[in-house]
């Protein structure tokens, strides 16, 4: 017979309520994340922050398999039917697959994405993008399928917690066979469990270390970006002629102590643009103009930013319209207005490139070629003021 009181190993326990708490945090916060405005700074730090805890999450994850692996756990007990053992190794086996899983799929959505923002856990350690998915030709759409399987996974846990959380119960309070208590991480006679201790103790101690050191000294903390405008001048019939769109949006991570591992993202979307001139606007909607329903947004993602002089940058990326990459370099400037630091630059670009009016406009007589881009957004800091 099986012996029900004999229980889980310390280190089990210790690692079973470590990613217990993690998973249900991430779960709470991601969807909480999610529900913000993508503009919003919030979602910004949460996402970086999210990105790092899950990272932990995740090592924490692959130590535990290898745990459950080497270490056999105490068996069920008797009196549990058949069709009650299989549901749960079932359970637990799909728990583990969803458990790795979710990471794993967050680690290749932010890999394969087209912004390319780096992950640096707690702003201390740069952690390595998925090889190789950071370098595939479709990189967007795998981004979306991993994001798309990241949520679905989510969602499936959150299903399979109730169930598993369902099944502790009904052991503890209607079979009250102690099976759940075997997880306990308090002994029986009091005192904690061999190993539980310690192993909360080191990680705690190293998320805690690397927080402090991620985030302090000054200027070291990643700057998020607020409220963002971008408008563009182009010439029209000899007359210097003013357009905007409406609705863009700003990521930013500036290490102003090292500009190197910073990075700059902005996404227009491309519907919003007007001019102030009604025709104008519905022709700009147009194939031959920004295509808006092939191509609902443009944006802009750095590759390299270095420091130009005081509170200059100088940033180099890729600008993307109606699907076509070009490299361009631009100078921006964070100046103080009002208590706030706001980020401003502009840079040229010629309209034919990026297929612009290439149909309907083809010569510059009545429209010119050069289109002056500008952009202004805010400067926030994510975890204190600067
Ligand atoms: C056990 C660990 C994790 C759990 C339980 C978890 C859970 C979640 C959940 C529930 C969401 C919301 C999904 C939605 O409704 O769209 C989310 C979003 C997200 N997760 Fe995770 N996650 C984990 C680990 C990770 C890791 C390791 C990364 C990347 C390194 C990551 C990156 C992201 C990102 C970037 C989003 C936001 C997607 C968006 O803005 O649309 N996650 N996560």
């Amino acid at each position: 017979m099986n012996d029900t009181t004999q229980r889980y190993n310390g280190i089990a326990i210790g690692f079973h309520w470590l990613i217990a708490f993690l998973i249900i945090s991430m779960l709470a916060t991601g969807n909480f994340m999610v529900s913000l405005e993508e503009s919003d700074p919030m979602r910004f730090w949460l996402t970086q922050l999210h990105k790092s805890f899950g990272i932990v999450a995740m090592i924490l994850i692959v130590c535990r398999s290898l745990w459950r692996l080497t270490h056999r756990p105490p068996g069920l007990p008797d009196h549990m039917k058949t069709w009650e053992v299989r549901a749960a190794g079932v359970s637990h086996a799909l728990l583990y697959l969803l458990i790795i899983l979710i990471p794993v799929s967050g680690w290749i959505m932010v890999s394969a994405s087209p912004l390319d923002l780096p992950t640096v856990v707690f702003n201390a350690i740069q952690w390595p993008h998925f090889p190789p998915f950071d370098s595939m030709p479709n990189k967007a759409d795998i981004s979306s399928l991993f994001a798309d399987i990241h949520k679905l996974a989510g969602w499936a846990l959150i299903g399979l917690l109730f169930a598993h959380i369902g099944a502790t119960l009904r052991h503890q309070f209607i079979l009250r066979d102690d099976v759940a208590k075997r997880m306990s991480p308090r002994l029986p006679g009091g005192g904690w469990a061999a190993g539980v201790v310690p192993l909360t103790g080191v990680v705690v101690i190293v998320v805690a270390a690397l927080i402090a050191f991620g985030y302090s000294g000054s200027g070291s903390a990643p700057l998020g970006a607020g409220e963002s405008r971008v408008d563009f001048t182009f010439t029209l019939q000899n007359e210097e002629t003013q357009g905007s769109f409406s609705e863009s949006s700003v990521e930013l991570l500036l290490d102003t102590n090292n500009p190197a591992g910073s990075s700059l993202n902005a996404t227009v979307n491309t519907a919003t643009v007007t001019t102030g001139t009604g025709q104008i606007d519905s022709t700009l909607l147009r194939e031959d103009w920004f295509d808006v329903e092939a191509h609902p947004q443009a944006s802009f993602t750095s590759r390299e930013m270095t420091a130009a002089g005081e509170n200059i940058y100088s940033v180099y990326g890729t600008l993307r319209i109606k699907g076509i990459a070009k490299d361009i370099e631009f100078p921006m400037e964070l100046v103080s207005v009002e208590n706030k630091r706001i980020a401003t630059g502009s840079f040229a670009i010629d309209r034919l490139d990026f297929e612009l009016g290439r149909d309907s406009q083809p010569e510059e007589d009545s429209l010119g070629y050069q289109v002056v881009v500008s952009f202004e957004f805010e400067v926030q800091s994510q975890l204190r003021d600067q």
